[in-house]
This record gives structure tokens, C-alpha cells and sequence, in this order.
């Protein structure tokens, strides 16, 4: 039997997935862990907690489908973009990960910007603007805030790199993942050697650069008993989470958009060749289809913002779904069904971990604005339902501006579970929306790319065309289009009106 694993390191699990050669899904586990926010809008996490899990879910999928050790031919690997491990020259972690959504590094892009010129120079060589997410600036940051850490500092990893070198001894990364790094020439799929030299960092601190598709190593001895495998089973490249949850909902061709809602929301359109924004609000990065690429907006809170309600303010209903059984989000979803379309005047704006896209703002803060008495909880919940799917609408809004055609609209993640999340985004999107069979996200996405490393299909396009199907259409309510379509200007109003005013608070708080 030939199985393909696929493993995503999230920001608030790492999940594995088995799929068969024709791409079926035999089993799947999840193990979390926690991340700390040592300061406001600081975010880490420990690379052994990752690890652990991926131990723990791989045994925990392999027992599920009652898999042998000799079934796995391959393994792909996804994860949280652009945080950076920094390993010493025993490949002991240095400190804990600063994540995607760490904010901590404004300075650190300015002195980026500065180095090269400006950032017109700057999005000439990487095709990006440096933001305060990307690997580069925390690279700076340690150099310019704990420098004997930056000293001890050998290689530096994004976080499924830094599980492969543990399964496979190698440092090794891929195009769609480096693309985040700020560190890559994303037209020549190469590292810029230029920005490099800019930035005064050796090409030696990072690991080597493949092709998605690509296979990087085998599992060591080791690795290979601690997780139930053989050392014949291969690594591919795999994908950042981003190009792998694309890759798994058959984001492969022009025309196809898709919508992911995580902690956070991603708007991800593929593209056959460099499309750059040169305002650099949504991003331009390789595909994990080889040679391709695709563009991208990303919102930093999105599910995250729902999570966030759900924890400080629902601690009752956790409690109570938990005994009647049930996912404490439906409760909510139900609620939030409650309220009417535009929530009776409430706005949501969802920038809790400041914003990226598009307004490029760790200063930026979350806020429910045009609040009366009448309002319920209910109103609340659906207001981030709408303010979260307004600032998926802004990256819509710019891709459809830079000529990138849009035909169809495929939701996934937690935004497209419930039919009333699907329908505000039809409704706010002012498109049909449909989802995939394949509701797994980007495990899902890389063990089809194990699979296509292994041999298993030609490549990627074949491989989603075999393994993915549309299952269900939202058609959009045109009375609720309309509300929307005069709601959406005075939402992005809001953050124009208020932008000053984070700027104060933050100064307040620094
Ligand atoms: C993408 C991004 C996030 C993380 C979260 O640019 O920052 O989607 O990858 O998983």
C-alpha cells in the first residue's frame, strides 16, 4: 500500500493527514499547543512543542488507519509561515520562534527600506514590501536587541523547516514557504543574493531552496523510529500554509480565488506569471505548482478574532457546549444568525494583532464602532463575521485592480464550515461561493504534493483534478449585496478616520 503523509505545523496545532494514491483521506489527527505573548502584540512559540506534536499526531494517524511502517512513501510538510528558529551550530534552538503575526519589528522594516534604498528597490528585488511579519525584519530585530543570540546564530529556519532538518537532518526549504522570508528573488525563485549582501547576512544561514514538488531528504534513523516510519519514506519540499491549503482546495489555475479563514484570513489567487503590486499591498510569492506564483492578502486576525470573543467572553458557553457536546463555534454561529444583515449599524474592525493587509499597520487595533443599547451579543458575533469578511473584501478589491481575473470564489477553513459565514462572504464578495470536498486545509494541499514527489501523479494540476470536487454553492441574496455594497465604503472609512488615533495609543503604550 502506498500512503502519503501530509504534516502542518499551525499556530495553534500541528495536524497529519493520510491520504491514499488517489488522493482519499484515510485518517487525520490534531495535537496543539499553546503560544505565549511574553509582550502586546509579541508572539512565539517553542519549536519542541512542534515536534512533540508532530510525533504525537503522526502515531496518532497511523494508528487511526492502522497504517504499517513501511506504507508511508513520502511525507510533505506545511506550516505557519515566516517565523524564524534560530538554531546554534549544534542545532540547539537559540530561543523561542517569533511568529507570523509578531509585530515587534517596525524599526527593522524601515532599516530594511533604508538599506536598499527605498521600497521601490526593495519590491524590485524580493517583488514585497518588508512588513513587520516576514522573516528578514526579525532576522534585524535579533541582531539589533539580543545580538549575542544573533551571534550564537547558525542557521535560521521557518518552522515546517525546522521539522524536516529534525526528520531529516537536512536544511532544507521551498519556494512557496521562502517567498515570506523577504529574503528571496521571488521572480528567479532564488535567494537575492543582492539583499543579502544589503542586509549584511551570509546565504549560509539558511537552508537550501527547492521547488515545492521537490524531494529534500529521507528520515534519518531516528526520526524514523520515533515516528513509527521506515528511513526509505522521503520529504518533499511541501508548502507554506498558504500555497498548501491552495493547493489542497485546487488553487492550481488562472481565474481561481480562494478564501481561508484560520486565526488568520487569507485571500490567495494564483497567477501564471510575476504580478506585482507595486503599492505592495497584497503580496506576491511562488506558487507551491512549480513555477507558478500567486498573490495573496492577508488578514493577521480573522478566525483569530471569533477565537478571541470566544475566550474572553464566552467562557460559559465553552463550558456548557462541552456537556451538551457540541463545538462551541456552532453555539456562537447560531447566535450570530440571530442579528440582521450589517449587525443594525455595528462595525467590526478586525486588526487585534494589528494589520497587514491592506493597510500595513502594527499600530492598528481592533474595535467594534457604532454601538447603541439595542445591541446583543448576537449583533456582536455577526459584526466580525461581516468586519472579518469586509477585510477579505479590500485584497479582492486590489486583485481585481492589478487585472487578475477572478471566475470563481472557493472558501475554506473555519469561514466556510457554517452556511451563515458562506453567505455573508457570497453576499459581501458579491459572488458565488463554493467549497471543495477536500475540507482539511494544508495538510491536505502537501500530502498531495508527497504524492505527486513520489510518483504517485505527474504533478500538482493532475493531482488536484483527480483528487478535488466542487460540493456546495452559496448564491449570493441580492438585497443583502446591496446592503453590503453600501456598508463596505464606510468600513474602510473607519480605519482611515481612525489611523491617527492608534498611532497615539500605541505611542501611550511603548
Ligand atoms: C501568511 C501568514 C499566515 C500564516 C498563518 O502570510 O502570515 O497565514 O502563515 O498560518
Amino acid at each position: 500500500m502506498s500512503v502519503f503523509l501530509g504534516i502542518d505545523i499551525g499556530t495553534s496545532g500541528t495536524k497529519t493527514l493520510a491520504i491514499d494514491a488517489r488522493g482519499t483521506i484515510l485518517a487525520s489527527a490534531m495535537e496543539t499547543y499553546p503560544c505565549y505573548f511574553p509582550k502586546p502584540l509579541w508572539s512565539e512559540q517553542d519549536p519542541e512543542d512542534w515536534w512533540q506534536a508532530t510525533i504525537r499526531s503522526v502515531g496518532r494517524t497511523m494508528a487511526k488507519a492502522r497504517l504499517r511502517p513501511g506504507d508511508v512513501k513520502a511525507i510533505g510538510l506545511s506550516g505557519q509561515m515566516h517565523g524564524s528558529v534560530f538554531l546554534d551550530r549544534n542545532d540547539k534552538v537559540i530561543r523561542r520562534a517569533i511568529l507570523w503575526n509578531d509585530q515587534r519589528t517596525a524599526a527593522e522594516c524601515a532599516e530594511i527600506e533604508q538599506r536598499v534604498g527605498g521600497r521601490a528597490n526593495l519590491i524590485k528585488l524580493v517583488a514585497n514590501p518588508a512588513l513587520t511579519g516576514f522573516t528578514a525584519p526579525k532576522i534585524l530585530w535579533l541582531r539589533n536587541h539580543e545580538p549575542r543570540n544573533f551571534q550564537k546564530t547558525k542557521k535560521i529556519l521557518l518552522p515546517k523547516d525546522e521539522i524536516r532538518r529534525r526528520l531529516t537532518g537536512e536544511y532544507a526549504t521551498e519556494v512557496s514557504d521562502a517567498s515570506g522570508m523577504l529574503l528571496l528573488d521571488v521572480a528567479h525563485r532564488c535567494w537575492s543574493k543582492k539583499l543579502l549582501s544589503a542586509l549584511e547576512l551570509d546565504v549560509d544561514l539558511l537552508g537550501r531552496c527547492y521547488e515545492s514538488e521537490e524531494i529534500t531528504g529521507r528520515l534519518t534513523p531516528q526520526a524514523a523510529s520515533l515516528l513509527g516510519l521506515t528511513t526509505d519514506c522521503v520529504v518533499v519540499g511541501g508548502a507554506g500554509d498558504c500555497a498548501a491549503g491552495a493547493v489542497g482546495n485546487g488553487i492550481v489555475a488562472r481565474g481561481v480565488l480562494s478564501t481561508s479563514i484560520g486565526t488568520s484570513g487569507v485571500m490567495f489567487v494564483h497567477s501564471d506569471d510575476v504580478k506585482i503590486d507595486p503599492r505592495g499591498r497584497v503580496h506576491t510569492f511562488c506558487h507551491a505548482v512549480h513555477g507558478r506564483w500567486h498573490m495573496m492578502g492577508v488578514n493577521l486576525c480573522a478566525g483569530g478574532s471569533l477565537q478571541w470573543f470566544r475566550n474572553e467572553l464566552c467562557k460559559a458557553d465553552v463550558a456548557a457546549a462541552k456537556r451538551a457536546k457540541r463545538e462551541v463555534y456552532e453555539l456562537l454561529l447560531e447566535e450570530a444568525r440571530t442579528a440582521p444583515v450589517g449587525s443594525d449599524g455595528l462595525f467590526f474592525l478586525p486588526y487585534l494583532s494589528g494589520e497587514r493587509t491592506p493597510h500595513a499597520d502594527p499600530d492598528a487595533r481592533g474595535c467594534f464602532v457604532g454601538l447603541t443599547v439595542a445591541h446583543t451579543r448576537a449583533h456582536l458575533l455577526r459584526a466580525i463575521l461581516e468586519g472579518v469578511t469586509y477585510s477579505m473584501r479590500d485584497s479582492l478589491e486590489i486583485f481585481e485592480s492589478l487585472g487578475v481575473p477572478i471566475r470563481e470564489i472557493r472558501a475554506s477553513g473555519g469561514g466556510s464550515r457554517g452556511p451563515l459565514w458562506r453567505q455573508i462572504q457570497a453576499d459581501v464578495f458579491g459572488r458565488k461561493v463554493v467549497t471543495t470536498g477536500s475540507e482539511e486545509g494544508p495538510a491536505y494541499g502537501v500530502a498531495l504534493l508527497a504524492a505527486v514527489g513520489a510518483g504517485a501523479f505527474k504533478n500538482v494540476e493532475e493531482a488536484c483534478a483527480a483528487a478535488i470536487r466542487v460540493v456546495q454553492q452559496t448564491a449570493v441574496d441580492r438585497t443583502a449585496k446591496k446592503y453590503y455594497d453600501r456598508a463596505f465604503p464606510i468600513y474602510q472609512q473607519l480605519y482611515q478616520s481612525l489611523r491617527g488615533d492608534f498611532k497615539s495609543i500605541a505611542a501611550m503604550e511603548k
